[in-house]
């Protein structure tokens, strides 16, 4: 027995070895709504998560995989996300006469990407790419950790430290220089609902909104879970009676 557990141990923690040399800096864990079995994002941070995507890093990242209805879900009214798709343009057709046309985008459109191709994004950015934003808050390590790092990550570069033109040093990216100028500062933008717009604000929110963009079901898998929990209570309860009753003319 204690061979098979000091083997189950070894075993363990050699797959844990690995993961430890690849973390990088240690990353802060913040609070996020969402998290735990009861969590929830919060409607009015996703809709200023939103703005800061809008006014801010859509002009460099993409975000391919959302379509401009499903803001719907975050508390956006029909009549705002036509006017927020109209605002771009997307390349349709062919028409009758077999050509391509250009028009408003729709609702049913997915977000108009800031450039038409890879090469034309790093063209504009000193080489680097700007990744598309649906899923980045899954694809990288830390998670929502990870990118308000990023974004309040920037400093000035240590002495000894060299950065490469065009580059700025970020306490928290690999290898400290990052192609990203930094996106946000204190007032950036000026919130809609009137919220004071720090740096720390700005941070927390895109994040938020970009968690959702790459787990928009959260909520609804949340909240079945708690009913699931709820109804195996309920039917344990009811087995638990029904026990007692089919054993209660039983001497013990
Ligand atoms: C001026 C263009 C520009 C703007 C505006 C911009 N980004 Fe970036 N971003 C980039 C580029 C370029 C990279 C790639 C950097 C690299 O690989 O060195 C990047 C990378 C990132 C990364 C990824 C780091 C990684 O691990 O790959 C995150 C997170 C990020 N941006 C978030 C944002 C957010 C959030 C905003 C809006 C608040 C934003 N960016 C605005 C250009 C921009």
């Amino acid at each position: 027995m204690r061979k098979l557990i000091l083997s189950t141990l070894a075993v363990l923690s050699m797959a844990a070895i690995p993961a430890l040399a690849e973390e990088g800096p240690a990353l802060e864990h913040q609070n996020w709504p969402w998290l735990g079995v009861f969590g929830k994002y919060d409607q009015a941070q996703l809709k200023r998560g939103y703005q800061i995507y809008h006014d801010v890093c859509s002009a460099c990242h993409s975000l391919n995989l959302v379509a401009y209805r499903n803001l719907a879900d975050i508390g956006f009214t029909q009549d705002e996300i036509k006017a927020i798709a109209a605002e771009k343009t997307v390349k349709d057709g062919p028409n009758d006469q077999g050509e391509m046309f250009d028009r408003p985008a729709r609702p049913s459109d997915h977000f108009v990407p800031p450039f038409a191709n890879d090469q034309a994004a790093r063209a504009a950015n000193n080489g680097a790419l700007p990744p598309d934003q649906s899923l980045l808050v899954k694809a990288r390590k830390g998670g929502p950790d990870y990118v308000y790092a990023i974004l309040t990550g920037y400093e000035d570069a240590p002495a000894g430290a060299t950065v490469p033109d065009g580059m700025s040093y970020n306490k928290v990216f690999p290898g400290h220089n990052i192609g990203m100028p930094q996106p946000l500062t204190d007032d950036a933008v000026t919130y809609a609902d009137g919220t004071k717009a720090t740096l720390d604000q700005e941070a927390k929110d895109i994040t938020a909104f970009l968690n959702w963009t790459s787990e928009p079901e959260l909520d609804t898998r949340h909240s079945l879970g708690i009913k699931v929990l709820g109804f195996l209570v309920v039917l344990t309860a009811l087995f638990y009676a029904l026990k007692r009753k089919v054993w209660s003319d039983v001497d013990h």
